[in-house]
C-alpha cells in the first residue's frame, strides 16, 4: 500500500488562499491542526474558515486536536468531510470522546507527543484506527524532526503486528523529502512547511511521495 501524503496549513500566511491551493494537489488528506492554547500553546482554530469553504473543500480531512477537551471541535468536524479525527492520549477521558468519534462513524485517530510513554496507548488498542506519531512538540509547524521518533516508530509497528491489528501509522511533524525516506512503517505522512513554503505545492508533495516509493523499489530490487 502506498503511503498517504497529508498536508498541514499550520504554518500558512494565507491560508485561505493555501487551503484551495492545496485542494488542487495530489495530496490525500488536508491536515488540520486545531490548538486550544492550553494543550499547546499559540491557539489555532480553523473550522470556521473550512466551514465557509464548503463544497469547494472536496478533499477528505486529515483532523489532528491538540486540545484538552476536544468535544466542540469533534461536534464541529463531524460535520464537515472528515476522514480522521485524532485526539492525545495525554488528555482526560480519552474513552468518551473515542466513542463519540466512532459514533460519528469517524475513524479515531490517537495522537501521542513525542515525550509520553507508549505504553500509554495500551488501554486503548482495540479502540482505534490510527496513531499519531508526534516528531515534534505540538503547536507549531515548521520544528526540526526528532530523530528518536523512529524507534518509537518501529515500537508501534511491532505492537500492531503482534496483535494483528489494523491500525494505521500517521508520522506528524518536521518531515522533508530528506525525512520521508526514513519512514518505512508510516501508512500517513504529515508534512506542513516543507508544502507551503515551498514555490510549487504539487512540486513539494510528488517529492515526498517519490522519495517513498523508490525506497520499496530498492527493498523490491534487493530481494531478486
Ligand atoms: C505540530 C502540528 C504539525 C505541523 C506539521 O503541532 O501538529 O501538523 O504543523 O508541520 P511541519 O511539517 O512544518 O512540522
Ligand atoms: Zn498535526
Amino acid at each position: 500500500m502506498n503511503k498517504k501524503i497529508s498536508v498541514s496549513f499550520l504554518s500558512s500566511k494565507n491560508e485561505k488562499k493555501d487551503i484551495i491551493k492545496l485542494e488542487r494537489t495530489s495530496a490525500d488528506y488536508i491536515h488540520v491542526d486545531v490548538v486550544d492554547g492550553r494543550f499547546a500553546k499559540k491557539k489555532h482554530k480553523p473550522f470556521r474558515k473550512l466551514y465557509k469553504l464548503g463544497n469547494t473543500l472536496t478533499k477528505r480531512l486529515d483532523v489532528h486536536l491538540m486540545e484538552k477537551k476536544p468535544y466542540k471541535s469533534i461536534n464541529n468536524f463531524a460535520s464537515l468531510n472528515t476522514e480522521y479525527i485524532s485526539i492525545h492520549v495525554e488528555i482526560d477521558k480519552v474513552d468518551k470522546y473515542i466513542d463519540l468519534i466512532k459514533e460519528y462513524g469517524i475513524k479515531c485517530g490517537l495522537a501521542i507527543k513525542p515525550d509520553t510513554d507508549i505504553s500509554a496507548l495500551d488501554p486503548y488498542w482495540n479502540k482505534i484506527d490510527m496513531v499519531l506519531i508526534m516528531s515534534v512538540y505540538p503547536g507549531k509547524g515548521g520544528q526540526e524532526f526528532i530523530d528518536d521518533t523512529i524507534k518509537r516508530i518501529l515500537k508501534i509497528k511491532k505492537i500492531i503486528v503482534a496483535r494483528k491489528l489494523k491500525i494505521k501509522i500517521s508520522v506528524d511533524g518536521g518531515i522533508n523529502d530528506k525525512i520521508a525516506k526514513k519512514l518505512d512503517f508510516a501508512d500517513v505522512i504529515v508534512t506542513g512547511s516543507y508544502v507551503t513554503r515551498s514555490d510549487n505545492f504539487e512540486e513539494a508533495i510528488e517529492k515526498i511521495r517519490t522519495s517513498t516509493e523508490r525506497k520499496k523499489i530498492r527493498k523490491e530490487k534487493e530481494k531478486d
